[in-house]
């Protein structure tokens, strides 16, 4: 009984490393021919190669009606470097000096501590927000890694005067994002910002407050879904992934349905038509006509090496779409010029385009994510 199981073992042991050597050879050879590919193709451009110069003027009316009392506010923890964010602060700045909005980069301290003690950071900015929305009728809060693109463009556009708070839908998923968004001083800004800043996380990977405030919003807004939004967080308290936190919030997003405007409060926009996108989704190239900010931009992920297989520029990478640092003393004249690097401007249709092409995927993975519930129910 011995003799032939063995030499069957044999066999298979001597087809399985023949096979295993076969195929590091393989990989071995693709990877050199794939190196040397990129090397031949992709000499070291990663600086932009040509200046595209436009100059930017104020195109904002302190005495048109339409014209409102808006402030941009970021708030960083205690101890961030501000030079991982210099390319969004300095074009974030140089916009509100051009266009006059008031910009506040508020940092976390003990004084702020005592007033917000949540432990998790971004619940405390949370509630540092809804102190610090009464200094302007309108404020836009923003991640320290959005930047200005197009600093014609004016915040006041996104203004929706019948509600109070206006969010966004990320363009990669469906998740409700809170790297930005746009709030009317009213006690109802306060209240749902101060609530949601002592909303319990679950001992779970919760996605922090992007994954909160989901639940957060249909309580809120949905509150007599009470079993779905059961089942959902049951789904939430047990994530060990993002990819855990992106079916509870597809989840969620069933119980909201197709419905984006919750009257006299909160508005989110569909994807892609608020006043911010990540850049990465389209490799870094821009419009000025289809974009105002872009999300993302942190020194530690910006394309500044040729990485030795990838020439290309994947998850969170960007590219820096200036030629040349913003001239800050220039923005308060109200005319400035901004050199931009001229290999990621793009056109309005390929803009447009490959954020369609997105789009439908996006809602393909949806649906294929929606599906997957079903194994939370047995
Ligand atoms: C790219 O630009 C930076 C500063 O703008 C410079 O220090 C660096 O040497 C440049 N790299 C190449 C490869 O030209
Ligand atoms: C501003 O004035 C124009 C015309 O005078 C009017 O159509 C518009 O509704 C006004 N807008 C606001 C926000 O009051
Ligand atoms: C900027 O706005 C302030 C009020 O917010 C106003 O007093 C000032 O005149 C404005 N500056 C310009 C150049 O319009
Ligand atoms: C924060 O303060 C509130 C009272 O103001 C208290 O009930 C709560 O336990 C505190 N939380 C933490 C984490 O210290
Ligand atoms: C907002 O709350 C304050 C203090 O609680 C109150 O005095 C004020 O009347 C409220 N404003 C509105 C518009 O309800
Ligand atoms: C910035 O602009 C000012 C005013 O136009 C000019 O004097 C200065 O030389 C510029 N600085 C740089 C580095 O180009």
């Amino acid at each position: 009984m011995l003799g032939p199981t063995s030499s069957v073992t044999d066999l298979l042991r001597t087809r399985f490393l023949t096979r295993f050597l076969g195929l590091s050879i393989s990989i071995f050879l693709f990877a050199v021919v794939f190196w040397l590919y990129n090397v031949s193709l992709h000499p070291k451009t990663h600086n932009a190669s040509s200046d595209y110069p436009i100059v930017i003027q104020r195109t904002r009316d302190m005495f048109s009606n339409e014209t409102r009392d808006i402030g941009i506010l970021t708030i960083v923890d205690e101890t961030a470097n501000l030079d991982d964010y210099h390319f969004a602060l300095d074009s974030m700045g140089c916009y509100a000096a051009l266009q006059n909005y008031s910009f506040r980069i508020e940092r976390v301290s003990q004084k702020w501590s005592a007033l917000c003690n949540q432990t998790d950071i971004m619940m405390k900015r949370h509630c540092m927000v809804a102190h610090l929305l009464d200094d302007h009728e309108y404020s836009l809060v923003i991640d320290a890694d959005i930047g200005v693109i197009n600093p014609e463009k004016l915040i006041e556009d996104y203004i929706d005067e019948r509600f109070d708070i206006i969010m966004y839908e990320r363009f990669f998923n469906w998740e409700i994002a809170m790297g930005s968004f746009l709030i009317k001083r009213s006690n109802f800004s306060k209240e749902f910002f101060l609530n949601f800043a002592n909303y319990e996380l679950p001992n779970s990977k919760n996605g922090r407050d992007n994954g909160a405030v989901h639940i957060y919003l249909a309580e809120l807004l949905v509150p007599l879904a009470k079993t779905e939004i059961q089942d959902c967080r049951s789904i939430w308290a047990s994530a060990t992934s993002y990819s855990d936190v992106f079916l509870f919030e597809a989840c969620i997003k069933l119980i909201l349905g197709s419905i984006r405007e919750f009257p006299t409060k909160i508005k989110i926009h569909e994807k892609g038509t608020a006043w911010v996108r990540d850049g990465w989704i389209t490799d870094s190239r821009w419009n000025p006509e289809v974009d105002f900010m872009i999300h993302g931009w942190q020194l530690r992920s910006l394309k500044s090496k040729k990485s030795f297989f990838f020439s290309g520029c994947g998850f969170a990478c960007w590219r820096n779409p200036f030629f040349r640092p913003i001239n800050q003393s220039e923005c308060a004249t109200g005319t400035t010029m901004w050199h931009y690097n001229a290999d990621l401007l793009a056109t309005k249709d390929e803009i447009r385009t490959e954020l369609e092409t997105l789009k439908i995927k996006v809602k393909r993975d949806f649906w294929t994510s929606a599906g997957k519930l079903a194994k939370y129910f047995r």
